[in-house]
């Protein structure tokens, strides 16, 4: 009788037991496929708004060489040209990157106009650089040149003729030389004393 009796307990003892390790076990488990998640997800949220706040406030000072001009993009009112020397003040160009890298604002620093494109595909320098027309994506090409892709008009590049006249904009594709440009950085005209031969 007492036999059994102990025999009955020690088995009650580790069901007691297994009971609690399947119920522990359950918890780790939980544990580790719950909790994290959220913390992630709120991490990843906070981390994206860091991003999005630090990209906005962000900008960048330098000028467009154009591979057609040989010369640089400058904003003078409404008129948009490519035929600056390296170093002039309408040259100067303050770049505004707009939530993620790639889009971006070009507000021309001494005339204070952004760089937009109207409904015809026409340049123009606008006082306010609020609209689509006034935002470009970025596109680094594959030969290292960069084209400035219209946000509102798809499809459509800022673009200079050889003599430094925009094109209109409907008529440009990504691989035209004329599309194509570096940036350099603008040092003011005193940097190297070096004039640029006249033409
Ligand atoms: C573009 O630039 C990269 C890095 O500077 C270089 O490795 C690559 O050869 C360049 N491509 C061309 C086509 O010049």
């Amino acid at each position: 009788m007492p036999q059994h009796d102990l025999t009955n307990n020690s088995f009650l003892l580790l069901c007691r037991s297994f009971h609690f390790l399947v119920l522990w076990c359950h918890a780790q488990v939980s544990a580790g496929e719950n909790y994290p998640s959220p913390n992630f997800n709120q991490y990843v949220r906070t981390q994206g708004a860091v991003t999005d706040q630090l990209s906005r406030r962000q900008v960048r000072i330098y000028q467009l060489y154009s591979r057609t001009s040989g010369k640089h993009v400058q904003i003078q009112g409404k008129r948009v040209t490519a035929t600056a020397e390296d170093g002039n003040v309408y040259a100067r160009l303050f770049v505004e990157t707009d939530t993620f890298g790639s889009r971006v604002r070009i507000r021309g620093e001494e005339s204070g106009r952004y760089l937009c494109m109207n409904r015809r595909g026409k340049l123009v320098g606008k006082p306010n650089g609020r609209s689509r027309d006034c935002i470009f994506t970025e596109i680094v090409l594959e030969n290292n040149y960069t084209a400035f892709q219209n946000a509102k008009y798809e499809g459509w590049y800022v673009a200079f003729t050889r003599k430094g006249k925009p094109i209109t904009a409907s008529r440009t594709r990504e691989n035209q030389r004329e599309v194509h440009f570096i940036k350099r950085l603008h040092n003011g005209p005193q940097r190297n004393g070096l004039t640029p031969a006249v033409i």
